[in-house]
């Protein structure tokens, strides 16, 4: 089952407007997660698919049929929210099997279905419980279980694992992929958890304040976001966000920190003439993006290295995140964010060591300072190209 949005629009009666010329093409059975910041349009999209809120401009269309106005009962869709409403007075399996019953499915059916979702979610020994004496995991595959039971052809999640501990939380992420690899329903799933929506998706759809920002699979909006927002959106810890001067040095693209004016000798690489033309309207002056991962430390000066100093050192077990600064000041980013780099934990670091930075050329991005648009990614062939 396809599902297209052409130019959904939702503006509330209030005339608040939630969300804006959406346009998205989603596959069959694939795992499509909206993904971006609480108030940004995420449950008011999905409530569009589910037909409980009416776009107010666009067409939505199921398998390339208009179902934009349909009733909510007419679109054989199945929703799990963030709080999952079991009913308390009934068992796990009067739970599971009411959706059926209210729909007349014939008895023969239902208790081949039921047998096959209690195992594949592992609550078949929990059939006869009541939901008030299951622990919150497992009420999450009851609920889970009874939107699948009804083997709907779209599958809508909001936010089901919040309700969650970290520890459950992770491993119901494993549970739910698991269960989307057997049983491979087109799947729009909702959540403000950056790691959750890398885990699970086949793609991802990051939007903003109402607005699309970028579609792709993880590896895509990771690698090469197509603005600040997203590559700042998508990554733990976050993607650091330097002021930098471009000029066109000897061999390339020259680079250099706007405060200080340091050249980064290891972003000097050529670029393409698309690139030039790109750059030529900014003035010379860019943002450049680089991951904390790729920043990194060394005791003796390096050519294009930063003088650098160590500030808190937060350990994470088998890393730690180093706050730097640079030029003895830690006002280093564009957005007042601080500086980080991922260095294992056996390396250590001490509060106001000085050290020498330096970056990583495979893993650069260039963003337009006004607009926040990506400009530019280094390749791994070393040439800065169009991201
Ligand atoms: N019925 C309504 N009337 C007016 N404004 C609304 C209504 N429902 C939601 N909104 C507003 O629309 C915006 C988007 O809401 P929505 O619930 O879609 O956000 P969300 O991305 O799901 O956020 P969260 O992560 O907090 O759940 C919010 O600013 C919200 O206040
Ligand atoms: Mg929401």
């Amino acid at each position: 089952m396809t599902l297209a949005f052409e130019g959904i629009e939702k503006v509330y009666p209030n005339g608040f407007h939630a969300v804006k010329r959406l346009d998205l093409q989603i596959q069959t059975g694939e795992f499509f997660t909206l993904l971006g910041p609480s108030g940004c349009g995420k449950t008011t999209t999905l409530r569009m698919i589910a037909g409980l809120e009416m776009p107010t401009a666009g067409r939505l269309l199921i398998d390339g049929r208009d179902f934009t106005r349909i009733h909510p009962r007419d679109r054989d869709v199945a929703m799990v929210f963030q709080s999952y409403a079991l009913y308390p007075h009934m068992s796990v399996r009067e739970n599971l099997v009411l959706n059926l019953k209210v729909r007349r499915v014939p008895a023969a059916e239902i208790a081949p279905r039921l047998a096959e979702i209690s195992r594949i979610l592992g609550i078949d020994q929990l059939l006869d419980s009541k939901p008030a004496r299951l622990s919150g995991g497992q009420r999450q595959r009851v609920a889970l279980g009874r939107a699948l039971i009804r083997r709907p052809n779209v599958f809508l999640m909001d936010e089901p694992l919040s309700n969650l501990d970290l520890k459950l939380r992770e491993r119901t992420r494993t549970e739910l992929k698991k269960l989307h690899e057997r049983m491979p329903v087109t799947t729009v799933y909702v959540t403000h958890d950056q790691a959750e929506a890398l885990v699970l998706s086949d793609r991802i759809c990051i939007m903003n304040g109402g607005e699309l920002q970028q579609v792709g699979t993880p590896q895509d909006v990771y690698d090469r976001p197509a603005n600040m927002f997203v590559a700042k959106f998508v990554g733990t810890p976050s993607i650091n966000l330097l002021p930098v001067a471009v000029g066109a040095g000897e061999g390339g693209l020259q680079l250099r920190l706007a405060k200080g004016g340091h050249p980064l000798d290891g972003a000097v690489m050529p670029a393409t003439g698309e690139v030039l033309r790109r750059l030529d309207q900014t003035r010379g002056r860019a943002v450049l993006g680089i991951r904390p991962e790729a920043v990194a430390l060394d005791d003796e000066p390096g050519a294009g290295s930063l003088p650098g100093s160590v500030g808190l050192v937060e350990p994470m077990g088998s890393v730690n995140h180093i706050v730097l600064g640079i030029d003895g000041s830690e006002e280093v980013t564009v957005d007042g964010e601080p500086f980080i780099a991922v260095v294992r934990s056996n390396e250590r670091y001490a509060h106001g060591q000085p050290i020498h930075v330096s970056l990583r050329p495979d893993r650069l991005l260039l963003f337009d300072e006004q607009s926040g648009r990506s400009l530019a990614a280094l390749s791994p062939v070393g040439s800065w190209e169009l991201a």
